[in-house]
């Protein structure tokens, strides 16, 4: 992981948040190049979620929001994550990543036996010992976790800053950003920054359903920023305070779908995209369902498709059945209907939801982790070529040869409208593909002096290192059908 967050850094993919000032904890930038990937991985999603499905229309709502949305929704009531300090070094972590990462580094001999002797006394000791997962628990049963972890006489549980074993009680901390509005006088001025995208869906589903000809099941989708004032433990982008999200609510009719399939249809349609779109390699990927208490307060059944991060499995992209739950909210909140007609019946419909929810930035991440190559001499970031930030790289052979800088550029304009494009005139060659295949260039293009003659060029690819001589004229084609391959 040093490898990748320091690559990523030293080539303009991501950079500390606020660096010059100190940095600020848990915010990052996204260079030229992490600019482009993430705006390739977005355009993707939307292409498959929402371009290509005739039954998925696209939503760009605000991100400053009322109070009450986050009142009806629960989030200001619930949406809260369980911290706990070290009384001797200060250091604030998450308490339920504190035991997990405590439970996964036992002897598993040693936390065999406790899951017996406990067993019968007390199960949500072994119970977490057993699938070695927290999240979403009770404060009261995370603070019993806690205490049995610290008064094991072998290997208590220490801090993983200072060493020690000296805690505060854990107690739950509101994930939500409050803005104040200005020019606004008291509980008016009031707001959040949004904690997810789903509720600007919720709130508008009556004027999605009223301004287009949308009929049931169908959903409604959105990229955009999302806040959590989050603890995280490092890991670069993986945990931050502002991140985007790709969110669809997809309403069905619970009378005449079965959520069952539909859920099933959405668990395959998120791992086609994972691995045939994104290009992630099947092994490193993994569905798991949520327990009962891990589960939000808002879902029926969850499962999360997990990635094999170097830091551990962690969650990608969240799939949970919603219900009514939101839509019942906020029609009791704001006391506006938020049911519609079946056009065919002229009966009244609450819909339910499911919801695939998904971190763009963690894709991001998981992107760089899986493409990060070592071999021969070189660091290779084998990214799916409908993804890398640039398609080609354009490099005269020789910077001093003013014919050749020229037919370079040449080819350059011709091919910079069609595909992001790269220009390279500096040190030579060999070091210049180095450097495009660390950023993940799939193709360079190298004008040399028999391109003079005859208007060819070598491509060279990224992955194979095999070279082809082809016609400037057949270069666009090229790529094309490439990318589409
Ligand atoms: N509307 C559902 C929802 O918000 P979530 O599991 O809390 O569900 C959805 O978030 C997805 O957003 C996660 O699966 C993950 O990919 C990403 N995500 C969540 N918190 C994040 C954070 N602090 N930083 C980056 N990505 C995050």
């Amino acid at each position: 992981m040093d490898k990748i967050v320091a690559l990523a850094k030293r080539r303009g993919f991501i950079y500390p948040g606020s660096e010059i000032y100190g940095g600020l904890a848990n915010t990052y930038d996204y260079g030229p190049v992490g600019a482009e990937l993430l705006r390739n991985i977005k355009n993707l999603w939307w292409k498959n979620f929402i371009q290509k499905r005739p039954d998925i229309v696209g939503l760009d709502s605000g991100i400053i929001s009322h109070h009450k949305i986050w009142e009806a929704s629960g989030h200001v009531a619930g949406f809260a994550d369980a911290m706990i300090d070290c009384k001797h070094c200060k250091a604030r972590m998450r308490a339920d990543h504190l035991l997990e990462n405590y439970i996964e580094s036992m002897d598993p001999k040693i936390r065999e036996d406790l899951i017996r002797a406990y067993g019968g006394k007390n199960k949500d000791f072994s119970n977490a010992l057993k699938v070695g997962k927290v999240e979403g628990l009770s404060v009261e049963m995370l603070e019993n976790i806690r205490v049995n972890l610290s008064n094991l006489p072998t290997k208590p549980l220490i801090c993983p800053n200072c060493g020690e074993n000296e805690w505060t009680k854990i107690r739950k901390f509101n994930l939500l950003f409050p803005v104040q509005l200005g020019i606004v006088e008291g509980e008016q001025g009031s707001a959040y920054l949004r904690g997810e995208t789903a509720q600007g869906i919720f709130i508008n589903f009556r004027n999605v359903a009223d301004s287009n000809r949308v009929r049931l099941p169908f959903g409604i989708g959105q990229i955009g920023k999302m806040f959590r004032n989050e603890i995280t433990a490092g890991n670069s982008v993986f945990r931050t305070i502002e991140f985007e999200a790709g969110e669809i609510e997809y309403f069905f009719d619970p009378q005449t779908t079965k959520w069952e399939p539909l859920f099933e249809e959405w668990k395959n349609a998120i791992w086609e995209f994972v691995t045939k779109q994104l290009g992630i390699q099947e092994k490193n990927l993994r569905w798991r369902e949520h327990e009962e208490e891990e589960r939000s307060f808002y879902s029926m059944r969850t499962e999360d498709l997990e990635y094999h991060f170097p830091f551990g499995t962690k969650e990608l992209w969240g799939l949970a059945y919603r219900t009514d739950y939101d839509l019942t909210q906020h029609m009791n909140a704001s006391k506006k209907e938020l049911m519609i007609v079946d056009p065919q019946t002229q009966k009244k419909i609450l819909p339910h939801v499911i919801e695939p929810a998904v971190g763009m930035t963690r894709l991001l991440l998981m992107v760089l982790v899986d493409a990060y190559t070592e071999e021969e001499g070189r660091t290779v970031l084998k990214i799916a070529p409908k993804l890398a930030p640039y398609k080609v790289a354009v490099f005269p052979l020789l910077a001093n040869k003013e014919d050749l800088v020229a037919k370079a550029r040449k080819v350059f304009e011709l091919l910079s409208p069609e595909f992001m494009t790269a220009f390279d005139d500096r040190g030579n060659i060999g070091k210049r593909y180095l450097s495009q295949d660390e950023i993940g260039t799939p193709w360079c293009v190298t004008i040399d002096f028999d391109t003079l003659d005859n208007d060819t060029v070598t491509v060279r690819d990224r992955d194979t290192t095999k070279q082809d001589r082809i016609k400037i004229s057949d270069l666009v084609s090229y790529f094309t059908d490439k990318l589409e391959a």
